[in-house]
């Protein structure tokens, strides 16, 4: 099969298209023909060896040391069920699906593996696979840190970051929840913010969220640069601060934060749930939920999509296609 494979960590020039082994499915594995992935913030990460302060040796046994431990980078997939392991029942060969990697990677190349209990749910049937794999990597991430905020309907939510793939996400599922929205983003992206539900959106360029006065339920920070320290006096009290993106130190101190200041503090990674996704599956199905997809490459671009990711301004999801989904595509 071909793949995007990293054999040392660098620029985006350091992934290259090779020929690769195609991988075989476990007992309780599903083989996946990849139709999409995409390439993210996690991917520019990795491939970068590019992570939040303090935590370089926390990361090392899953990134890799010396060299990348995954080859190739791609944390979620769209595709459809190619062969299953012999002790899998939930799908069979044919199936469209959605699934999160996550930490194992794998994504962006024409076969992907993935445990057959872990995050993997059928596609939206109202969607393409390019759009329906938006819904993975920004859409799990927002849900999982949403649900520990125990929002409430009328509840102020403050997403900073607001047109990433997270934000996008959780802008949408904050507002699923009855919340008043308001997004933080560039002053070239109001109007999608606005488009997804937001009902104020802030430019950070010509607004300080921390001294505009202000105050919120819940903050959500998915750029990192809203810790602790600046954001505990915009939430209000038994509120939340949700660090999407945060430093050892800050992960460290979550804990003790949360039970001094009376206010929830949650960081570090994520565990992604098949239920998680097919709630995300369901809203999207019933129209509720909308894929912002900013633009999509070929396997073959793949240099170039990991540049336009590299840059830190896309908006929503950057999507890599697989040949055989491009030849459909053409067809
Ligand atoms: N904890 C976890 O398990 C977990 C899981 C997933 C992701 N993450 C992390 O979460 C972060 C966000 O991920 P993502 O996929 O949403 O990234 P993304 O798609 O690259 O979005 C980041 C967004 O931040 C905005 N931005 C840049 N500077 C800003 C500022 N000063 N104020 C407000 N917004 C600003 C940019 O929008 P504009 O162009 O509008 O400025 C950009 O769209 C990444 O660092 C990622 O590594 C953590």
């Amino acid at each position: 099969m071909k793949a995007a494979v990293y054999r040392r960590f660098g620029p985006p020039e350091a992934v290259r298209i090779e020929e690769a082994a195609t991988p075989l499915p476990g007992r309780n594995e599903v083989l996946i023909k990849v139709h999409a992935s995409t390439v993210s913030a996690a991917d520019h990460r990795a491939r970068g060896r590019d992570v939040p302060r303090g935590l370089g040796v926390l990361a090392a046994p899953v990134l890799g040391i010396f060299r990348p431990r995954r080859r190739v980078l791609g944390m979620d997939v769209a595709g459809v069920v190619e062969a299953v392991g012999a002790a899998v029942t939930k799908f069979q060969p044919g199936d469209a699906v959605i699934a999160m990697l996550g930490a194992s990677f794998g994504g962006h190349a024409e076969y992907a593996c993935v445990p057959a209990d872990g995050a993997i749910t059928a596609k939206p049937r109202n969607m393409t696979f390019e759009d329906a794999v938006t819904l993975v990597f920004g859409g799990l991430t927002a849900r999982v840190f949403l649900s520990r905020a125990g929002i409430k309907p009328g509840g102020r939510v403050l997403v900073n970051g607001a047109s990433g793939a997270v934000g996008t996400a959780a802008v949408q599922l904050a507002k699923q929840l009855g919340a008043h929205v308001t997004g933080v983003s560039s002053g070239t992206n109001p109007d999608l913010v606005a488009s997804l539900g937001a009902d104020r959106v802030l430019d950070y360029a010509a607004v300080d969220v921390t001294t505009e006065g202000g105050t919120y339920d819940v903050v959500m920070d998915c750029v990192g640069n809203l810790p602790f320290e600046r954001a505990a006096a915009l939430i209000n009290p038994g509120g939340a601060l949700l660090l999407v993106v945060a430093d050892l130190e800050a992960i460290l101190l979550a804990p003790w934060r949360s039970r001094a200041s009376g206010k929830l503090v949650t960081a570090g990674s994520v565990t992604y749930t098949p239920e998680d996704l097919a709630f995300l599956v369901r809203l999207a199905e019933h129209g509720h939920y909308r894929t912002v997809r900013d633009r999509s490459y070929d396997l073959a671009d793949v240099v170039a999509a990991h540049r336009f990711v590299d840059a830190g301004r896309k908006r929503g999801n950057v999507v890599l296609r697989m040949p055989a989904s491009s030849a459909a595509r053409k067809s």
